[in-house]
């Protein structure tokens, strides 16, 4: 600092106020390097029993030694007492030596630099030469050479036996990374003028307290030092503080008035990042350095992890330059521990079930998760309870999916949550698994389309979707969840073919911001280190720039590990993604690409989603639900509801009858939604079925009830629902299965007396109506004995209203099954024990492609109810197919729906797909549809577009279409395809 560039005026003042402390620590020597390790206090990760202490390897005696547990990484350190410059480390290993080791180094005993690459040990004596200044210097071993654990008879540190000296010339502060709180003027006093070695340019404030400039040394260094050069607006009170993550601070120095001039302040802490944090201001203007100078103990840092240094107050934020480019600036500026930050939960349970934390030095804001696939869960209240996404894959209506998706969206923004962990897009492999009723389908292209419905409508309301579980989690396995024996033993073809399409979909079509991957292993490779489905099936097949969460404790093994298999955040806590992972890139575990690109997809994600342009939307004591959001869990849950059976029963009409039988548990407590993270609670009310149907039935009709039977119906009594039966005009039977996550159905037949209720009121009454509420297929023994069958799903809160409007007529039955019913447990495909849930610690998907209506076309077994099927009260025809394609197998099909009968009413034409025979694909394969309304009479041409993908399979490493002729299927169900023609393809055209 030359005084004579300074203005005069300033000078004077400043001669009479110069203080200078004086730096006492004597400076290097140069004599040979010395034993600094022996007889100092040692520590180490663990010792193999109390013969064996840390303390032997640094006691001089090579006939005692330091032993670990057989396990890796371990470690031995010695604390030298105070920073030393250090030469060489001689390690004289036991038998049990290490394979993989490398020397570090460490300031503060907590973060920590390599000196060594990753070193191969040897038995015997081994001699290193290092460089580096540290206090702490230790063996850290990841791979050991035996069976045995770590063992070293003598580990001794040799360097300069005077304390490393504070570098009074170096400034370790020149052109580092800086950023300031803000700017005056709008950027020009940048931070970096005041690191930038020239004493004419300055860093200046806004006019208001507090404010700070904060210096990033790169690693964590020893700070001896600090030289403030104030222009006349100096602070009247600040401190000098370090940090080693930029986030939480240590005082260097009390709190202090500054002057105008230079001022030099002895200090002793170590920390990566060093500021100035003024709390009050001198004068009326803001606060002013033309340098920040800063002085370490040993050599200037070297290399930094960051790169240019950002100016101003956040220069991200609300900025209008690209996501990627304010990406990279905001990356410019973190550092490691600052990544990880963004990359981890910090293990709360408030205010949302997942939360990342902010970092306010960047002005990274804080990112909450909230559950989950059927609206906003996780016990809050005042919001809608929505029907169960089955009921939402069930009306086969992308736009109705739409429309679930933007409440859900307005409903969490409203709590301001910034990530639905939904929707469940898993397949639906058997009726069992206790979270079907929070999925879609059987069927990979309708689970796909359905989620990208739901993903765009929650996503335009500016909240991220987190799709899960990728990939193949259809059991819940009871105790076995999460643990080895949670095991999916699959082959590549039905993975890439059954299992990861509604993914991929739903990340190139949807642009679903996040994907969760599960909680059981693939093959023995847990799904969070999934490399083949995570890096290759999800990011490079797609190009996709989102991020990969844990599920909740599904981050297992370690960091390395899960990193490189393309995790990019662990939930709910930082485990594996906090030091661990920061350790991991500083020992080349990880790569620093590997842990940049996480952060990039996160940040990439945030900024997408204005998390950096505006704050918090809500909270979670906010009311969100309405009268509009009500109306479309109403909407859904009666657009979703399956008519499966009518002899002419249905609709009911008000006018004509005088009475109905309410039965079953159901009709008054209903199970309007499954369990788990997927449960949500009713706001204000859930209207029950006997409400429902009183209120629609009017006063002309007595509308009774009794329960029968049911789940919650304490003293059961199937006479009183008979002899209720018997005298009403119409009897309607209400029935469910509960699901919960965590716990798999036992079977697929009613439980609790429920079928014999169904029965008995069947023989009594001929008008019997049943409305089943599961959340997927079950058995009916009496099928042939009722008049009539709604499946409802769980429809949700607004339960009563769309039951009634269903029964009555208002709205005409339009939904179709997105799960094959099958006649009993034994046709299933996935019948056996091994198969589902699996045992000996392997879930065998054996059945290979053939799920769902798949396995029976395949088989030839008929169902109770097919995929797809579906009544109405009037009638559809379906004609006039017609097909044109080109030899690639691009083909427009064209066919016909006309409303044979006498009522409006929605269709869902669907087309199927049949490979040749040679190809090995099941029969045929669901590959468009489309939801259309048409009125009596009214007929509609509807177009499909097949692409060669659609024609095509996985051959192990890629889709392929072959030659041959593709069957061309449309119809109103998997079962019931009228309409039939070909696609000739040639391969390679
Ligand atoms: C479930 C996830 C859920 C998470 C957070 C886990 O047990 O599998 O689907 O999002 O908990 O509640």
């Amino acid at each position: 600092m030359t005084l004579a560039r300074w203005p005069a005026w300033l000078f004077a003042a400043l001669a009479a106020v110069i203080v200078t402390a004086l730096l006492t620590v004597p400076g290097v020597g140069h004599a040979a390097p010395a034993l600094l390790s022996q007889g100092h206090s040692a520590a180490s990760s663990s010792a193999e029993n109390a013969t064996f202490p840390a303390s032997s390897a640094v006691d001089g005696d090579s006939g005692t030694r330091w032993s670990s547990q057989a396990a890796d990484p371990q470690w031995l350190a010695v604390d030298l007492g105070g920073p030393h410059s250090l030469s060489q480390v001689v390690l004289n290993w036991e038998a049990a030596y290490a394979k993989a080791f490398q020397i570090q180094v460490s300031t503060d005993n907590v973060n920590w630099t390599n000196l060594t690459p990753v070193t191969a040990g040897n038995v015997g004596v081994q001699t290193l030469s290092v460089s580096g200044t540290g206090r702490y210097v230790r063996m850290y071993g990841t791979q050991r050479a035996t069976q045995w654990g770590y063992s070293l008879w003598e580990f001794q540190v040799y360097g300069d036996d005077t304390a490393a000296a504070c570098n009074a010339t170096v400034n370790s502060a020149l052109n580092q990374p800086v950023l300031a709180s803000s700017t005056q003027d709008a950027g020009a006093f940048p931070a970096s003028s005041a690191v930038d070695g020239n004493p004419g340019t300055r860093w200046s404030s806004v006019a208001a307290d507090p404010q700070w400039i904060r210096v990033d040394l790169g690693s964590v260094r020893q700070v001896c030092g600090v030289e403030l050069d104030w222009e006349a607006a100096f602070a009247s009170s600040f401190q000098i503080q370090v940090s080693t993550d930029g986030n939480s601070w240590s005082n260097l120095t009390q709190p202090m008035a500054g002057l105008a001039g230079n001022q030099t302040l002895t200090v002793n802490g170590s920390g990566r990042y060093v500021r100035m944090n003024g709390a009050q201001r001198a004068t009326q203007w803001g606060y002013s350095l033309w340098e920040f100078i800063i002085h370490t103990v040993g050599a200037p840092p070297t290399t930094t992890t960051t790169t240019q240094p950002p100016q101003g107050d956040c220069p991200w934020v609300k900025s209008t330059a690209p996501v990627a480019q304010r990406v990279d600036q905001l990356m410019a500026a973190m550092t490691n521990a600052q990544k990880v930050v963004v990359l981890h939960g910090n293990g709360a349970t408030g205010p949302y079930i997942g939360n990342t934390d902010p970092i306010p030095a960047l002005c990274v804001p804080a990112m909450g998760l909230q559950d989950g696939p059927a609206g906003v869960g996780d016990s809050l209240d005042g919001v809608t309870e929505l029907p169960d996404p089955t009921a939402l894959a069930a009306t086969w209506d992308v736009n109705a999916a739409k429309q679930y998706g933007t409440v859900m969206g307005q409903e969490f923004a409203g709590k301001g949550a910034n990530v639905v962990l939904g929707p469940t897009i898993n397949i639906v492999r058997d009726p069992r698994w206790g979270r079907d009723f929070e999925t879609y389908s059987e069927d990979p292209y309708h689970a796909g389309q359905t989620a990208v419905g739901a993903v765009q409508g929650i996503q335009g309301q500016g909240v991220m979707a987190q799709v899960k579980h990728a990939a193949a989690y259809n059991v819940e396995g009871g105790a076995s969840r999460g643990t080895p024996s949670d095991n999916v033993i699959i082959d590549d073809r039905t993975l890439h073919e059954i299992y990861l399409p509604a993914f991929q979909t739903v990340l190139t079509q949807g642009q679903a911001a996040s994907v969760m991957c599960a909680y059981n292993q693939i093959n023995g490779t847990p799904a969070c280190q999934d490399s083949a489905v995570m890096n290759t099936a999800l990011k490079q097949a797609t190009g996709w720039d989102g991020f990969i969460g844990s599920d909740w404790g599904s981050a297992t093994g370690g960091a390395p590990q899960l990193a490189n298999g393309g995790l990019d955040m662990e939930m709910p806590g930082g485990a594996f993604f906090g030091q661990a992972l920061i350790d991991a890139v500083n020992q080349g575990k990880v790569s620093q690409s590997t842990l940049d690109d996480m952060t990039r997809r996160v940040l990439t994600q945030m900024f997408k989603f204005g998390l950096f342009d505006h704050g918090a939307t809500g909270n979670t004591g906010a009311v969100v639900t309405s009268a509009a959001h009500t109306q479309v869990a109403q909407d859904v849950a009666a657009q979703g509801s399956v008519l499966l059976k009518n002899n002419g029963v249905l609709p009911l009409s008000a006018s004509s009858l005088k009475s109905i039988a309410l039965l079953g548990g159901d009709a008054i407590d209903p199970q309007n939604i499954g369990g788990g993270s997927a449960k949500v609670n009713p706001s204000p009310a859930a209207v029950n079925p006997i409400n429902g149907i009183t209120k629609r039935a009017g006063s002309g009709v007595s509308v009774q009830w009794v329960a029968g039977a049911g789940e919650h119906v304490q003293t059961p009594d199937i006479p009183a629902a008979v002899a209720l039966a018997q005298k009403s005009d119409v009897a309607v039977v209400f029935a469910s299965y509960g699901e919960s996550e965590t716990d798999d159905l036992s079977s697929i037949d009613l439980q609790f007396s429920q079928n014999d209720l169904i029965s008995a009121v069947a023989a009594a009454n001929p008008r019997t109506i049943v409305v089943l509420n599961t959340g997927s297929a079950v058995t009916m023994p009496w099928l042939n004995n009722v008049a009539g069958v709604i499946e409802g799903w769980y429809p949700g809160q607004e339960n009563g209203d769309a039951i009634a409007s269903l029964l009555f007529g208002d709205v005409n039955p339009s939904g179709k099954l997105p799960v094959t019913f099958p006649r009993s447990m034994a046709d299933m495909p996935t019948a056996g024990a091994q198969q589902f849930p699996g045992a000996n610690d392997r879930i065998e998907y054996s059945e290979g492609m053939n799920v769902g209506y798949r396995w029976y076309d395949a088989r030839n077994i008929t169902p109770l109810f097919p995929f797809g099927f579906g009544l109405s009260y009037t009638t559809f025809g379906f004609s006039g197919l017609t097909v044109s394609a080109q030899a690639n197998g691009s083909a427009t099909v064209r066919a016909t729906v006309t409303n044979t009968g006498s009522k409006a009413g929605a269709e869902v034409p669907q087309l199927y797909i049949g490979q040749p025979a040679a190809n090995g694909e099941p029969p045929h394969q669901l590959k468009g549809y489309q939801k259309i309304t048409l009125t009596p009479g009214q007929s509609q041409v509807v177009t499909f577009t097949v692409t060669p993908r659609d024609l095509a399979h996985w051959n192990g490493s890629a889709w392929t279409t072959n030659t041959g002729s593709y069957g061309v299927f449309v119809g109103d169900s998997s079962r019931n395809l009228p309409l039939t023609g070909t696609i000739a393809v040639t391969a390679g055209s």
